[in-house]
């Protein structure tokens, strides 16, 4: 092998020199030095503008010698292009030089060896292309040095090997493969046409203590403990696993679908009996390799802005949290404690944008994420990013309802359906919302994901065109396509559809569309059901309800006949797949 390697060199240098004597008589006889160790390459390079931002994804192609270690260069033409938010490279900037290095995973680059890096950016005017590149110095001319098909393939090892743990990566869901839960994968190709969707990743909530070690008693959950699926994760090959921690003191305080099994005084309990132990497995060595993302307390701290005393809704449970510090200590405690690991991403839960998308919620629920980061010795270090939508129904685009848009005159923001709120989708709330938290003191870097398992709304009901301009409510209810009954409803919601499949980096400020919900899966039982989970039964999720202040007094929406929060439910699976947008 070793001479096949040289001869290669060698005809790469000749070719190189131009030389058309190359290989006369098949005999090679100009001996190799290093001097004539070829450096040559293709650099692709391709971008998804929007305005005002751009993803840039790169891919090298190694046209020259091996190389161990590689640093790209190129010039911005326009002054104003900036790289943001990079991942499988570690990206500079200085003026419009950028610097792109690899990581230690993926340094080699084999003859004939592609990798590929990206970025988020910004830019105003225009966003034109490098016209060139260097790689370790040296341009990029393209592929005239191609080795022969006949040559037989290199034998570096692949530049497969994910980062050591303690170097934690900027985006998590770039360049791997999700973990794919058997136990919910085996509930969907248990539904007729379930295997078109069944091999998407989606979360593994860890909704109870028992869960840690697993159980067959509970509703959402199966004989896999954490470490069965941290295993089976190793055995699938995949590059990151999602787990929800959900288990704080008094949970779900302003519902009653998925309160749970620990009192609002029982904080030591959440630390040593749930969290210690989850932390304990998810630090063992085995898994360093794996990037472990853990989705944090859903819904819990945007309660303790929106719903307690005084408020429309307000609830004594979430006095209570909020009072005893519950919530907040026990989410900086969990922050800390898996934060710490070198392999662990903490995405904490941010609500969405009809949640808290007037200015009277937005900047006091960016306040209290901070003073959680910051609780119980964590740091805003141990947050790698947020995530918003999770288990709910907003819509990540409304392509025909802008919020800038007004009708005779009124705005959009008159109507009955977005009543006031500064934003109507969630990918334009995501993005504020992350500059918002960063304005507060989170990291420049971090991430925001976006919980698209059931936000679809596609099917016959979805609208193909703006609404009629009689007034602001014909041209929003016309327009929009989200058909909720009203934007706080949140249970089993009738006509919604499968969302955007889970992807890495689709937008700028987001690290990946998620599928945290995972679909099929009720939201609250319809009716009253027994059940020793501590499931209360929310009359939200009872299609029969007229509603109450939090979602206008309208009717909740939700579909007939569900089982408990957890449970698989599988009318709405079906609806879920017919009703997918982009369409299956
Ligand atoms: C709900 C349930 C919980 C379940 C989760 C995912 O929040 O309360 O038990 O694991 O949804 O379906």
């Amino acid at each position: 092998m070793n001479v096949w390697r040289r001869l290669s060199g060698q005809r790469r240098a000749l070719a190189l020199a131009g030389a058309g004597v190359l290989v006369a008589g098949g005999l090679v006889t100009i001996p190799v030095t290093a001097a004539q160790a070829a450096t040559q390459c293709d650099v692709a390079y391709s971008t998804n503008d929007w305005p005002g931002g751009f993803t840039a994804n790169i891919t090298i192609k190694n046209l020259g010698d091996p190389i161990n270690g590689w640093t790209l260069g190129w010039t911005f033409p326009n002054s104003s292009q900036r790289v943001q938010q990079g991942w499988s490279a570690e990206i500079s900037q200085t003026g419009s030089q950028v610097t792109a290095r690899n990581l230690s995973y993926n340094g080699s680059l084999a003859t004939g060896a592609s990798t590929s890096f990206g970025f988020n950016g910004a830019w105003s005017g225009s966003n034109p292309k490098p016209a060139s590149f260097t790689l370790n110095g040296v341009a990029c001319t393209g592929g005239t040095t191609t080795p022969p098909p006949t040559d037989p393939p290199p034998t570096d090892p692949p530049p497969t090997d994910p980062p050591p743990a303690g170097s934690k990566v900027n985006n998590p869901y770039a360049g791997v493969r999700g973990y794919v839960n058997p136990e919910w994968k085996a509930k969907a190709d248990a539904e007729p046409g379930g295997s078109r969707v069944s091999n998407n990743p989606t979360a593994v909530w860890l909704d109870r203590i028992a869960a840690i070690n697993g159980t067959t008693g509970s509703s959402s959950n199966g004989a896999f403990g954490v470490r069965d699926h941290l295993d089976e994760a190793l055995r699938q090959g995949a590059g990151y696993i999602q787990f929800v921690i959900y288990n704080l003191p008094g949970r779900d305080c302003a519902a009653l679908a998925s309160n749970g099994e620990l009192g609002p005084n029982e904080l030591p309990r959440y630390k040593s009996e749930y969290i210690d132990p989850i932390a304990a497995i998810q630090s063992d060595s085995k898994y360093r390799n794996l990037r472990i993302i853990n989705i944090i307390e859903i819904d819990s701290l945007p309660n303790l802005v929106t719903n307690t005393s005084g408020q429309p809704g307000g609830t004594a449970m979430c006095d209570t949290v909020k009072a005893n510090g519950a919530y907040v200590n026990g989410v900086g405690y969990a922050l800390a404690k898996l934060g710490a690991i070198g392999n662990v991403y903490n995405y904490i839960d941010a609500a969405h944008h009809g949640w808290i998308g007037w200015d009277s919620n937005f900047g006091p629920t960016a306040d209290m994420l901070k003073s959680a980061a910051v609780a119980s010795g964590s740091t805003v270090a141990n947050v790698h990013g947020f995530i918003v939508n999770t288990a709910n129904y907003s819509a990540l685009r409304e392509p025909y309802v802008r919020i800038t848009d007004s009708v005779n005159g009124q705005s959009v923001r008159q109507s009955k359906w977005i009543d006031w709120n500064f934003y109507v989708d969630e990918l334009s709330f995501a993005q504020a919302f992350r500059q918002k938290l960063v304005s507060v003191g989170f990291d420049s870097n971090i991430g925001m994901l976006i919980d698209t398992s059931r936000n679809g709304w596609g099917g016959s009901a979805r609208p193909t065109g703006p609404g009629a301009t009689t007034n602001v409510d014909t041209y929003v209810n016309g327009g929009r396509i989200d058909r909720r009954i009203h934007a706080g409803n949140w249970c089993n919601q009738s006509g919604a559809g499968l969302g955007e499949r889970p992807t890495a980096a689709p937008e700028a400020g987001i690290d990946a569309y998620v599928w945290v919900k995972p679909p099929g899966e009720s939201d609250g039982s319809s009716e009253l059901i027994e059940n020793d989970e501590g499931k209360g039964f929310d009359r939200m999720c009872d299609p029969t309800y007229t509603g109450n202040a939090r979602n206008g007094n309208s009717l909740s929406g939700a579909l007939p006949n569900a089982p408990i929060s957890g449970a698989w439910f599988s009318a709405q699976f079906q609806e879920l797949m017919r009703n997918a947008y982009p369409a299956l």
